[in-house]
């Protein structure tokens, strides 16, 4: 097989991924558990070039995103990770990726997770490697860590450890959808990639935000395996102001949430006082992520219009193969 296409979704942690052991393996230093979310997909085309007369192609990779040629960085990244697959593979064919992403720029709805995520299913295709779901989410995990929660159906739990264990799998869990809520879409000042390597560098308060996220995600479990919506609400807002807090910790800090991202927090917790169940999460930018009942997300949706663009979305799908050949 020489050309495949697949498709991805953004995923939401409610336990989330912040600090890697190993940043060459993308090895993260504690378990995290997402919601894969069913908007928002990115769709990847990954085509073999040619081959040359010697059997190889000595040329480049190229990338296109959403119609244009995608910048040398965005590129580098992309042909780092197709690296790892012609390792795999026994090859040295260059490859012409396009991809399509429907997030709206800048929502923060971590395009770099679906990307991935459909970047190593259509690749492993079309080089012709033949892996199970396991093993595209640990091939998926190098191009972003994020990303390998994206291969699994709704509610993923992605397990620290080694190179061959850390991979995300499906776990059962109430039933929930998401609204959120965009208050900014201007590119966020720090990476978080980079915004990730300070705190576990200068951060004092890292080595608490490990143990505490190690237990944020065992207590998560327990709340999934109950069908407890109301313990998973409470573990994803307290882990998420986890979060924001040990980022703001390190030197020079870094602060993500905006004055009116924290008016959401604010808002929500005066929902839950009226009897509207919601809890929110926010990733290394300014919107927010508010997880709901299915019966009460409507209403919860409409209560936040004025804060932003709202979107309500559902459980999706893990990233497939839509077209192969
Ligand atoms: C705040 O997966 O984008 O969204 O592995 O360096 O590519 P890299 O980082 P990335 O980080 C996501 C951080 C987060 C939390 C989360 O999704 O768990």
């Amino acid at each position: 097989m020489t050309t495949a296409t697949a498709r991805a979704y953004p995923n939401i942690a409610l336990v989330k991924y912040w600090g890697k052991q190993d940043e060459d393996l993308i090895l993260p230093v504690a378990g995290s558990l997402s919601l894969t979310l069913d908007a928002f997909p990115t769709t990847t085309t990954v085509a073999l070039d040619a081959a040359t007369g010697t059997g190889t192609n000595t040329g480049i990779d190229t990338f296109s995103l959403n119609g244009a040629v995608a910048s040398t960085d965005a590129t580098g990244r992309v042909t780092r990770f197709l690296d790892r697959v012609r390792e795999l593979a026994g090859s040295e064919t260059r490859a012409t990726v396009t991809s399509t992403n429907e997030a709206p720029t800048g929502a923060g709805l971590a395009s770099s997770a679906s990307g991935f995520a459909a970047l190593a299913t259509a690749a492993a295709a079309a080089y012709g490697l033949d892996l199970d779901r396991r093993d595209l989410s640990r091939l998926a995990r190098r191009g972003s860590g994020s990303a390998s929660r994206s291969l699994v159906d709704g509610l993923a739990v992605w397990h620290a450890g080694d190179d061959a264990h850390s991979y995300a799998e499906a776990v059962a869990g109430p039933d929930m959808r998401m609204v959120i809520v965009t208050v900014d879409t201007a590119q966020k000042a720090v990476s978080s990639r980079a915004a990730m390597r300070r705190t576990a560098l200068t951060s004092p308060f890292f080595p608490a935000w490990i143990s505490s996220t190690e237990e944020s995600l065992a207590a998560m479990l327990e709340a999934c395996a109950a069908d407890d919506f109301t313990r998973v609400g409470r573990i994803t807002e307290s882990h998420a102001l986890r979060m924001h807090a040990v980022i703001q910790s390190c030197d020079p800090p870094i602060r993500y949430l905006a004055p009116t991202s924290v008016a959401v927090f604010d808002a929500v917790a005066a929902l839950r006082e009226q009897g509207l169940e919601a809890y929110s999460t926010a990733d290394a930018g300014p919107n927010v992520a508010v997880i709901v009942r299915p019966e009460q997300a409507e209403d919860l949706r409409d209560a936040l219009a004025g804060f932003g663009s709202v979107r309500l979305v559902g459980a999706g799908d893990g990233a497939r193969l839509i077209d192969a050949g």
